[in-house]
């Protein structure tokens, strides 16, 4: 049995065991991987500032040094969207760990590279993000 299956399924997927569709909120089982709040969140930021910023900056608006070298170039199927953004600020928790352990087209997929209990911490720094600024401001990237 693989180490992600004896995890919970919602934990290794981002999915409901019974209904399929994507959790709303990080699993209590993937935030207990962690000893506090602050634990999880240093972890998420640590890791999104690693993996993520370079495409979609620090502040998570899209505009990392990779999308604006891609956008320079025309080349806009590789320019990462904003979290800032209406839809991305609304879609689940699971759907956001399902992005970051698939990929989605020109999106890397890191269920290889990142291991679960950090994409879920990612997934934590990210909502924090969106929380702390409003949809329009867009100046901090890096
Ligand atoms: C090499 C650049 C690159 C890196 C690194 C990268 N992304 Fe992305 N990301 C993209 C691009 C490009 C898209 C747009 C994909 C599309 O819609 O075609 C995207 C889309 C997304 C989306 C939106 C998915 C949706 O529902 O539309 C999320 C969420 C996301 N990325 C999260 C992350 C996280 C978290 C990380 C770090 C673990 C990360 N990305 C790393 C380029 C990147």
């Amino acid at each position: 049995m693989s180490r992600e299956m004896e995890r919970g399924y919602d934990v290794a997927t981002g999915l409901g065991a019974m209904s399929k569709t994507y959790v709303d909120k990080v699993p209590r089982q993937a935030i207990a991987a962690f000893p506090s709040r602050e634990a999880i969140m240093a972890r998420g930021k640590d890791r999104y500032e690693i993996f993520c910023a370079p495409c979609h900056s620090l502040s998570g608006d899209g505009k990392g040094m990779i999308s604006r070298r891609a956008a320079a170039l025309g080349a806009t199927g590789l320019v990462a969207p904003s979290f800032h953004d209406d839809r991305l600020r609304h879609v689940p928790d699971g759907q956001l760990y399902a992005t970051i352990t698939n990929g989605l087209r020109n999106m890397p997929a890191y269920a290889h590279n990142i291991p679960v209990q950090d994409r879920w911490a990612i997934v934590q720094y990210i909502r924090a993000l969106q929380l702390s600024q409003l949809p329009e401001k867009t100046e901090q990237s890096q």
